[in-house]
């Protein structure tokens, strides 16, 4: 069975699918067009898929019909068309847990960078401006006993939640589709609706699947109903905020700052103007961004492909109801 993967990963998933004897085939050249990579694809039977700039639609589908599954290297499977996937019969892995340590870690982080005004304070020493001790210049503010309000407590939101609450004692509201009993009982987490969120976070962080109706969720309406010494915190998936609407926000003090690992779109230009207020912390998506993440993702995928191959279910699937309509 040949397995397209589109970018070099971490060994580890390599091997796995060296020793189930399944053949690999890697592009010849990096950052393949749409074109090519579709070539690519429509001479595979399964795809252990990296990023997320191609989607995986009813076009893809109908391009590529001898595809049987695929594993992406992700626990996000937004560019999938999992209904589609469905109809198909096509089984889509994912990654989950794995990157939920890693991921978390750099939601925490940026609420801390945020709110000493790390990138800032960093640009001025690096261009020669580190300047006379100043008492009133880029005041950050203190965590300790805030309020941190969670967008879709699953388990990056839970590794969040749990950070903020150890380090800073900070209390813990949230919303969610369901009720997270575990972060009520371990954290004292609260749910709250959607409308209290937005009100009384002082920082609000994105963790949630996003889907369609996400898109641009939080836009100027929201940003104005937040508190204005609030911290918006994106980790999840640049679709979910108006970036305009978060500069304005940012510009007019609407709310205090912003920390995003994603943006919109992705990757944002170089000369965007939120690049330039004292109030931001901006990544470029390194949320799994570590060795053992990485390697995580890697086993996972490989594992999933694996299974595929050995004609069981895929162990991480973002589409399990592909094996019940097999069933039936
Ligand atoms: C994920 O796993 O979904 C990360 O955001 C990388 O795309």
């Amino acid at each position: 069975m040949k397995v397209f993967i589109n970018k070099r990963i971490p060994e580890a998933g390599i091997k796995m699918l060296e020793e189930a004897g399944l053949e690999i085939i890697f592009p010849e050249k990096e950052n393949l067009s749409y074109e090519e990579w579709l070539n690519y694809c429509k001479n595979t039977d399964t795809i252990l898929s990296i990023g997320t700039e191609f989607t995986y639609d009813k076009n893809f589908f109908e391009a590529c019909p001898d595809v049987k599954a695929i594993a992406l290297y992700s626990v996000g499977f937004d560019h999938v068309d999992t209904k589609e996937a469905t109809l198909k019969n096509i089984p889509i892995g994912n990654t989950p847990d794995v990157l939920s340590r890693a991921t978390s870690d750099v939601a925490f982080l940026l609420m801390q960078s945020v709110a000493r005004r790390a990138s800032y304070n960093f640009g001025k020493v690096k261009e020669g401006s580190w300047g006379a001790f100043d008492p009133l210049h880029a005041l950050g503010q203190e965590l300790y006993g805030k309020t941190l309000g969670i967008f879709g407590l699953g388990r990056i939101g839970y590794e969040m939640a749990e950070k903020s609450k150890k380090a800073f004692g900070m209390n813990i509201i949230y919303h969610n589709r369901h009720h997270n009993e575990e972060a009520e009982k371990e954290l004292g987490a609260t749910y709250v609706s959607f409308e209290d969120l937005i009100r009384n976070s002082d920082v609000l962080s994105v963790h949630a699947n996003f889907t369609p109706e996400h898109k641009e969720l939080f836009n100027k309406s929201l940003f104005e109903q937040m508190k204005s010494n609030a911290i918006f915190i994106n980790t999840a998936r640049g679709g979910f905020h108006n970036q305009k609407d978060l500069y304005q926000a940012l510009v007019d003090q609407k709310i205090w700052g912003a920390g995003l690992d994603v943006t919109n779109p992705e990757p944002m230009a170089a000369d965007d103007p939120i690049l330039q207020l004292s109030s931001v912390c901006i990544l470029p998506h390194i949320g799994s961004a570590t060795v053992e993440a990485r390697n995580g993702m890697a086993r996972l995928a490989a594992g999933n492909i694996i299974a595929f191959s050995e004609n069981k279910k895929m162990p991480n699937c973002a589409n399990p109801e592909v094996y019940s309509s097999r069933l039936s």
